[in-house]
């Protein structure tokens, strides 16, 4: 049974410079909300309640985020405004919510390694903090925990991605078991396109076990000075065998610029209260933009 999950966010996020100099890239807002808010609330609704976020240097805004705020709280609730006070309260109670610093910010592999103590001889479930899925039914995470409860073994969330692109995603190759379902044979960490097993691209979504501690401590960094988990998982092959679910939900991966604004603009459509007013505009603003031309 997978009872913990671990969100690592201490990473870098150089491709969203120049806003991840001071601000986490995984509290930038899809809307209203921060994104590692809505990727805690997948791990919740998949059934975790202990979550352990890997934090780091000028991540202070996620721990915030997570705790009280009594100032704000006796604020709202002098104004009378109880939706507000009752949502700032939910965020806060979310989860049993842990945080652990990554010294240097040495890659994902090294990142879950801080995670070794508070899973111990557990399964776990691994979400990166600044990728959000969008699933139609299930969540991803509580999809992954079906395949787990089934194999006992790691389970890695995949997404079909265009051949031409497989070289910036860790790609995995392997048996087809049913469909949507592999026994995977390898993983290669953003392979050029002639080298790539396949276009299935590993989404940000794990269930591991916690012999990859073991095989983490065994890799060395890489060319970008990362340790990579792709590798660790790839020398776990040798001793386990690991399974990918080609998952039906589509990935959005906020620390990629326009990425984000594609996010944005499709959760901004889908707004409850302004949805169909952004899309006037949109539609209006398209209609604008191809007069002018
Ligand atoms: P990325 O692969 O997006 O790496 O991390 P990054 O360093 O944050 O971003 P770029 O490539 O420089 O733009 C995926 C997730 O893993 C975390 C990140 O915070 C992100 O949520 N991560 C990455 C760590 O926690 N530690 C690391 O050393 C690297």
């Amino acid at each position: 049974m997978i009872r913990k999950a671990v969100i690592p966010a201490a990473g870098f996020g150089t491709r969203f410079l120049p806003q991840a100099k001071a601000m986490p890239k995984e509290m930038l807002p899809i809307v209203d909300t921060p994104t590692i808010q809505l990727v805690v609330e997948e791990a919740v609704s998949s059934g975790i309640k202990d979550i352990l976020i890997i934090t780091g240097k000028g991540k202070r805004a996620v721990e915030e985020h997570f705790d009280g705020n009594f100032e704000l709280e006796t604020e709202l609730e002098a104004k009378g405004k109880k939706d507000l006070l009752r949502e700032m309260r939910r965020i806060s109670s979310l989860a049993d919510i842990h945080f652990i610093r990554q010294k240097e910010m040495n890659g994902l592999g090294d990142a879950i390694s801080y995670a070794e103590q508070h899973v111990g001889n557990e399964p776990f479930a691994v979400l990166l903090g600044d990728t959000v899925i969008d699933a139609p039914g299930k969540p991803i995470t509580r999809q992954l925990m079906d395949i787990y409860d089934h194999y006992d073994k790691t389970v890695i969330g995949l997404e079909e991605v265009p051949k031409e692109k497989v070289s910036r995603y860790g790609i995995v190759g392997g048996d087809k078991i049913r469909d949507g379902l592999v026994l995977i044979r390898e993983l290669i960490e953003k392979p050029p396109v002639a080298k790539a097993p396949s276009n299935l691209a590993i989404a940000g979504r794990y269930i591991l076990t916690p012999k990859i501690f073991e095989k983490i401590r065994k890799i060395k960094k890489d060319k970008r000075g990362e340790i990579q988990l792709t590798n660790a998982i790839q020398l776990l092959l040798e001793e386990e065998a690991a399974y990918g679910l080609r998952f039906d939900g589509k990935r959005y991966d906020i620390g990629n610029k326009l990425d984000f604004l594609k996010t944005n603009v499709e959760y901004g459509l889908r707004h409850k209260e302004f949805g169909v007013d952004f899309q006037n505009y949109l539609t209006d603003l398209v209609k604008s933009f191809k007069t002018k031309k």
